[in-house]
């Protein structure tokens, strides 16, 4: 039988707890997890594409049938040449329902042999995003618990650089 491949698109800038609670509930539906970091021109990223995925590919290290990849251009290309039929996005709250139900028809009409599949983010999560994230570490504030410790030294790092610069 063919393996199911779903892949987890998004801009993780950075990857949180809210996103590894859903890679590790996929787990348990896919073969195999394809984590994708789009490069998405309309967002200002803090981190690079490899600073996201060296993040990532620490954050899921314990995790075999999870893989970190970038891709440029569209998702529904993308996920062709991966053999992929599922992408996986979060839901936090219903404000992200509008935008996330576009998207998902949006993809549809590129390619209707992709499904696009929601998952709720955890409880403890649903109130995080990475701008947040991000905001709170360049004031100083503690983000352990929301992030892995990798990511939260990382965020340390560029504020320490953006108040040097
Ligand atoms: N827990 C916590 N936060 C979460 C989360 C979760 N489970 N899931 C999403 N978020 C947060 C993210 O951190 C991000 O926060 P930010 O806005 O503060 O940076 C926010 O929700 C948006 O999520 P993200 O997954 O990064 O989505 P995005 O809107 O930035 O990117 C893509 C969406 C990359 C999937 C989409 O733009 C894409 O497919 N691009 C490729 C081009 C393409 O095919 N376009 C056509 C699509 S119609």
């Amino acid at each position: 039988m063919a393996e199911k491949i779903a892949v987890y698109p998004g801009s993780f800038d950075p990857i949180t707890y809210g996103h590894l609670d859903i890679i590790k509930r996929a787990i348990k539906v896919f073969d195999r997890v394809i984590v994708a970091v789009a490069h998405n021109y309309d967002k200002q990223s803090l981190f690079t594409p490899e600073e996201k995925i060296e993040m990532i590919t620490e954050a899921v290290k314990d995790y075999p049938t999870v893989s970190v990849d970038a891709f440029h251009g569209l998702l529904m290309e993308y996920m062709k040449k991966a053999k992929a039929t599922v992408a996986l996005r979060g839901l936090r709250a219903t404000s992200d329902f509008d935008y996330e139900y576009h998207m998902a028809a949006m993809n549809r009409s590129l390619d209707d042999s992709i499904d696009t599949l929601f998952m709720m983010t955890g409880k403890d999560y649903f109130f995080i995003s990475s701008r947040t994230i991000k905001e709170v570490a360049s004031l100083g504030g503690l983000v352990t618990g929301l992030v892995p410790d990798h990511v939260a030294l990382k965020l340390q790092e560029k504020s320490i650089h953006k108040q040097k610069g």
